[in-house]
């Protein structure tokens, strides 16, 4: 049977309008490779750099990982699906310099389909005044020359890849900031019309705690709708669109379904579950006359919404005093939220006609909603950022060494919220750590830096790197890999991971 993330074999994939109409890849000279169990893991800090991280990486031509399969067959889909949408918008052009333009956008994006379905080797990035540029190039010439797409870790070529496509645009004239995914990111919303009412219905009311209850029951009225927000901002990751391309709305629904009850049952597919401490770390912050939490946020549309919604909370509740949102400043990974992205969800909630089947109380309920949000904004409350590392190939073990100013900005912060699958394979440096692994220790120096904030990531499973399960982590996954073989990719499991960091400790850079 094929699951949502089965795209089947290249050779089976409905052909892209304008792409490739068949996209092999030829891996036969490339070894079939298992993890190497007999060398000692971790390597120690100072033989860790981008081509060998603590654990082994995931590589494209590892077979027995999703890294092949997105390397294969899922990134060659995604990019054909990008030359379909830039042709459309090419044909809906009238100038002539415009469309000359745009052609030559997409003509570019053939050269990457034929770099990346013949595994070329990772050329630099053409300087294209973007700030991320130096980065991109240093790590390239130090760590990859000669590396291609199957043989560099996962996760710098798909980054790569990625900054390759936003390239083939930034170069243009007119066409420097066209996101190829943008139509797909504000139609998923549209279709996630029951879970935003459920929300939008719920939440448009200040929260507010009955004066009639005793201090104690307050304080557990307040546990109890953190913990439900908490998961509701972390199963709002189960929806992002890289893995959604084959999905029904019926099976979209179901995904997003917010209920109390639901919320209940899914806890239990929390694996490595830093929940409660989580609370006990906010409770404090409230004490403080509430702190800065700071969001390194992932997917635009539903997940932004429920990420929002959360935030909202922390802000009413008086756990936080201000927000700080980490955006990307380009199209990035299908889905990840850009500062359009978030324009453009505050303003279609407040003026919008998304939702031609919704009543007058639940339009009124999500304009509510997205008023508050803006005067958020307007008020300093919620700030949105979007500095230049975060569309980089480096993981965050180089954060605090490749973006100094970005790690003195996080530590100042009394708590950062990572969202979802990349931004904890970055946080882990995407390697085959065991699932025993304590999270302190898979996040290296995001844990051990001097000055390093309290972090928190709240991740549904999609992708290989799963660590923090506790002691008896490695049975449980070994139990999983027999009895669930896709646990990994299927979104259905997550963890809430939580590091103390060193927070209050003089950040010194070498
Ligand atoms: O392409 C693989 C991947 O990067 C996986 O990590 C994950 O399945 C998805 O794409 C992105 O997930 P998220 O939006 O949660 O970071
Ligand atoms: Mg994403």
């Amino acid at each position: 049977m094929m699951t949502p993330l089965d795209l089947g074999p290249p050779q089976q994939q409905a052909a892209a309008p304008g792409g490739p109409s068949r996209v092999t890849l030829h891996l036969g000279h490339l070894p079939s490779k298992k993890p190497d169990t007999k060398a000692t893991w971790p390597r120690s800090p100072t033989r860790v750099d981008p081509n060998n991280p603590p654990w082994p990486a995931y590589r494209g031509y590892h077979e027995y990982s999703f890294a092949h399969a997105t390397m294969q067959s899922r990134l060659p889909t995604i990019l054909g699906k990008a030359i379909e949408d830039t042709t459309r918008t090419l044909n809906s052009q009238s100038s002539e310099e415009k469309v000359i333009d745009l052609a030559s956008c997409i003509d570019r994006m053939g050269e990457l389909m034929t770099d990346l379905s013949g595994n070329a080797k990772l050329r630099p990035i053409i300087d294209d005044n973007e700030a991320d540029v130096a980065l991109w190039n240093k790590e390239i010439a130090k760590y990859f020359q000669g590396k291609d797409f199957m043989n560099a870790p996962w996760l710098f070529a798909e980054a790569y890849k990625y900054r390759r496509l936003h390239e083939c645009f930034s170069i243009s004239k007119f066409w420097s900031d066209y996101d190829v995914f943008y139509r797909q990111k504000c139609d998923t919303f549209s279709r996630s019309s029951d879970a935003v009412f459920e929300l939008s219905m719920r939440f448009a009311e200040p929260f507010k705690i009955s004066d009639d209850l005793s201090a104690e029951e307050k304080e557990e009225a307040e546990r109890l709708m953190f913990l439900e927000l908490t998961q509701v901002c972390l199963w709002g990751n189960s929806t992002d669109l890289s893995l959604l391309i084959n999905m029904t709305e019926e099976q979209i629904k179901a995904l997003q379904s917010t209920g109390g009850d639901h919320l209940a049952a899914t806890e239990k597919n929390i694996l490595g579950n830093d929940l409660p401490r989580l609370w006990e770390t906010v409770k404090v912050l409230r004490e403080k006359t509430g702190g800065r939490v700071d969001f390194v946020l992932d997917n635009a549309g539903f997940e932004l919404y429920c990420d929002c919604v959360y935030a909202d909370f922390l802000l009413q509740s008086g756990l936080a005093n201000q927000i700080r949102f980490h955006g990307k400043r380009f199209a990035w990974f299908v889905s990840d939220v850009t500062k359009k992205d978030w324009e453009w969800l505050l303003n279609t909630m407040v003026y919008g006609q998304l939702f031609p089947n919704a009543s007058d109380t639940e339009m009124e309920s999500l304009r509510r909603l997205g008023a508050r949000w803006k005067q958020y904004e307007k008020e300093g409350k919620w700030v949105y950022e979007q500095h230049p590392f975060w569309c980089t190939g480096y993981t965050f073990w180089e954060l605090h060494s490749e973006a100094p100013d970005l790690f003195l900005h996080l530590s100042r912060s009394d708590l950062v919220i990572f969202k979802g699958d990349l931004n904890h394979r970055k946080l882990t440096y995407d390697c085959a750590a065991p699932a025993s692994t304590p999270f302190e220790v898979a996040i290296g120096p995001m844990a051990s830096a001097a000055g390093a904030p309290k972090i928190a990531s709240l991740r549904t499973i999609k992708s290989d790197v799963v660590v923090g399960l506790g002691p008896h982590g490695d049975e449980t996954a070994e139990k999983l890999d027999e009895t669930e073989p896709g646990w990994k990719i299927s979104g259905k499991y997550a963890v809430v991971l939580l590091s103390e960091g060193r927070p209050g400790e003089k950040v010194r850079f070498a």
